[in-house]
Formats: C-alpha cells, sequence, structure tokens
C-alpha cells in the first residue's frame, strides 16, 4: 500500500488535487496498488484554520505517510503578513528542512503539440525541449547562518555555503540520471567570484572520474541564464545550487509556454519525496474550474516514479497527458484562441486524462 499526504493548499491548489487523485485512482486499478489518502491542511488555510501555515498536525501526517503531493501555497488573503508567517516561506521551506529534501528535481519539458506556446520562436527550439533541473534544496543562501536583519533593520544578512558532501550528493543524483538520458550534465555555478562556487566546481570535477561515461560542462549562472533563453536545446542535465536553481527553473520554465505544464519533485536520501507543480496558487482563476491540472498530474506521476518505483505507471500518466493535447484538448492557459482546439474545464481534462490510462 502507498500512503499519501495529501496537502492541496490554498488557490487553484484543491481544484488541481481533485484531478490528480482521479488520475491515481484510475492508476490503482490498472496496477492493483492501493493508495490510501491523508488530508491535511498547509499554507493559508492552515493559517485560517490554525494560526500557522504549517501545523503539527500536519507534519505528523506527513512523517506517517511514503509521500507528500502538495498543492500549492499563498495568496493576497496573507500577503502582509511578516515573512516568516507567510504561507509560501513558512510551510515550503521548513518542509524541506524537516524532511531533508535536498534533491529538487524539475523536468523542463515541451510537448510536441504545445511548441508553439514557447515564450521562443519556434526556430530556437527545432527539436523540442527536454531539459531537467536538479537544484540543491537545503542548503546554500536559503539555510546557510548567520541570516539575519540588524536591530534597526538597515542591515540584512545572508550565507550562501556549501560543503562538500552537501554538493556531492545532489551531483551524484545528477549523474546518475543523465546516464539514464543522453549522459550529459553542465554544472552551473559562480566560480569566478564566490568562494562556495570554487568548492562545487572542484567537489563535481572530482566526483565526475566516477561517471566518465558522462560528459560534463561548467557554466558561470549568467551565462546559463542567457544560453537558456538563446540555445536551450544544448542542455540535458543542469545540476546547481539552491538559488541559481531557483532562478534558472523559472526562466527556463516560460520556454515551455506555460507554469501550468510544470511538476518538481524534492526527494532526500531515502525516497521520500514532497511532490508538487511549478506554478502558483492562481487565486485570479481559483474556484472556477478553468485552471491547468497538468502540472498537478504530472506532480503524481513524478510521485509514482521517485517514491513507489513506478516507473511504468508514471510514463502511462506522461503519454496519457500527451496523447490529449495531440486531440487539441486544452484548458484556458494553453488554449489558441480562433484555433480549432476544444476548450476543456479543470474537471474535464481530468476525465480525459484518467480516460487514456
Ligand atoms: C520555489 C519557490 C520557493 C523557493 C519559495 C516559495 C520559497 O519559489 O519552490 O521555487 O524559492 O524555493
Ligand atoms: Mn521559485
Amino acid at each position: 500500500m502507498g500512503k499519501i499526504a495529501v496537502l492541496p493548499g490554498d488557490g487553484i491548489g484543491p481544484e488541481v488535487m481533485q484531478q490528480a487523485i482521479k488520475v491515481l485512482n484510475k492508476v490503482s486499478e490498472k496496477y492493483k496498488k492501493t493508495f490510501e489518502y491523508t488530508f491535511a491542511d498547509v499554507g493559508g488555510i492552515a493559517i485560517d484554520n490554525h494560526g500557522t501555515p504549517l501545523p503539527d498536525d500536519t507534519v505528523k501526517t506527513c512523517e506517517n505517510a511514503d509521500a507528500i503531493l502538495f498543492g500549492s501555497v499563498g495568496g493576497p488573503k496573507w500577503e502582509n503578513l511578516p515573512p516568516e508567517q507567510q504561507p509560501e516561506r513558512g510551510a515550503l521551506l521548513p518542509l524541506r528542512a524537516h524532511f531533508k529534501l535536498f534533491c529538487n528535481i524539475r523536468p523542463i519539458k515541451i510537448f510536441n503539440p504545445l511548441k508553439s506556446a514557447s515564450s521562443l520562436k519556434e526556430e530556437y527550439i527545432p527539436n523540442g525541449l527536454d531539459i531537467v533541473f536538479f537544484r540543491e534544496l537545503t542548503g546554500g543562501i536559503y539555510f546557510g547562518q548567520p541570516k539575519e536583519i540588524s536591530a534597526d533593520r538597515t542591515v540584512g544578512k545572508d550565507t550562501m555555503i556549501y560543503s562538500k558532501p552537501e554538493i556531492d550528493r545532489i551531483s551524484r543524483l545528477a549523474f546518475d540520471a543523465a546516464r539514464l538520458r543522453s549522459k550529459k550534465v553542465t554544472s552551473v555555478d559562480k566560480a569566478n567570484v564566490l568562494m562556495n562556487s570554487i568548492v562545487w566546481r572542484e567537489t563535481i570535477t572530482e566526483l565526475h572520474k566516477e561517471y566518465s561515461d558522462v560528459e560534463l560542462g561548467h557554466m558561470y549562472v549568467d551565462n546559463a541564464a542567457m544560453q537558456l533563453v538563446r540555445n536551450p536545446s544544448q542542455f540535458d542535465v543542469i545540476v546547481t545550487g539552491n538559488m541559481f536553481g531557483d532562478i534558472l527553473s523559472d526562466a527556463a520554465a516560460m520556454l515551455t509556454g506555460s507554469l501550468g505544464m510544470l511538476p518538481s519533485a524534492s526527494i532526500n536520501e531515502s525516497k521520500f519525496g514532497l511532490y508538487e507543480p511549478i506554478g502558483g496558487t492562481a487565486p485570479d482563476i481559483a474556484g472556477q474550474n478553468i485552471a491547468n491540472p497538468i502540472a498537478q498530474v504530472l506532480s503524481a506521476a513524478l510521485m509514482l516514479r521517485y517514491t513507489f518505483g513506478m516507473d511504468e505507471a508514471a510514463c502511462d500518466i506522461e503519454n496519457a497527458i500527451e496523447a490529449i493535447l495531440e486531440e487539441g484538448y486544452r484548458t484556458g492557459d494553453i488554449y489558441n484562441k480562433g484555433s480549432d482546439q476544444k476548450l476543456v474545464k479543470t474537471d474535464e481534462m481530468g476525465d480525459l486524462i484518467s480516460a487514456k490510462i
């Protein structure tokens, strides 16, 4: 049996989550695998119901599960709270730290039928796009100490720090992934300026000796930002630190045309994982049954792949989505006005995907 902690969160979270569960139930039938879902509040709704974005009970629910399926958190209602109480920071960062989810995997893929939705002209992505980010998630400038604001609030301080073991473990996973793909890793750093980047580069270069069948390249982060919007096809697996990964993966995400399409996985040493869409809560369209559920459904696919070892089921979901898009079904965010595409609602998209499995 698979025990899943379901944390739908705010905005469009609950309605897209319903579709992911619909699809998981279909997978459950087909593969004779039982899933047990335990729901818990997180983010703004948890602030409203329990006074904190990450209640202890929610953490316990997650501790008792094999994986967390996460929706999204935040919204205008909670925007003016002090930073540490805000849904995003107050829920996601502590969850990442608590479960030691050091490895954030963000596949950036253009489904063929959506090529024209990319923010790049098609001539820049002749072969579509298929990149995977391996972003270090529990270290770097996000968590380094000291981290403080002076009493008079005139100076703010963060510490960017990386040590060899942290770099080593994320890089290993990136190399392992590259072996199953086109055997190419680009490590992104700022070794021309930052000391922690020098250690980053030295560590991964040393580790590379164990992976000599994989090609390793190094790139400064500013150049990587440029290359991503100039010639993204040169990348396959990108491995980088917490903040660089945050920024670059958002830029890369837009190359696919919609944030509503992209899942992510955050995993630890024991394959426990938190699975969530990259996009936010989209408060402007929440509750209207028009949001794109695909990122949430793909996040469930990543959960099947990385936590439950059900790669075939994950591929089933991914193929079902590709097929549905090929048939012209679109939610509003990826719909071309005046085309012969078929505009569908959130729940219809969920139905279509599960029917294909
Ligand atoms: C992300 C988000 C988070 C981050 C925020 C909400 C704390 O932007 O998952 O990329 O910066 O890591
Ligand atoms: Mn981000």
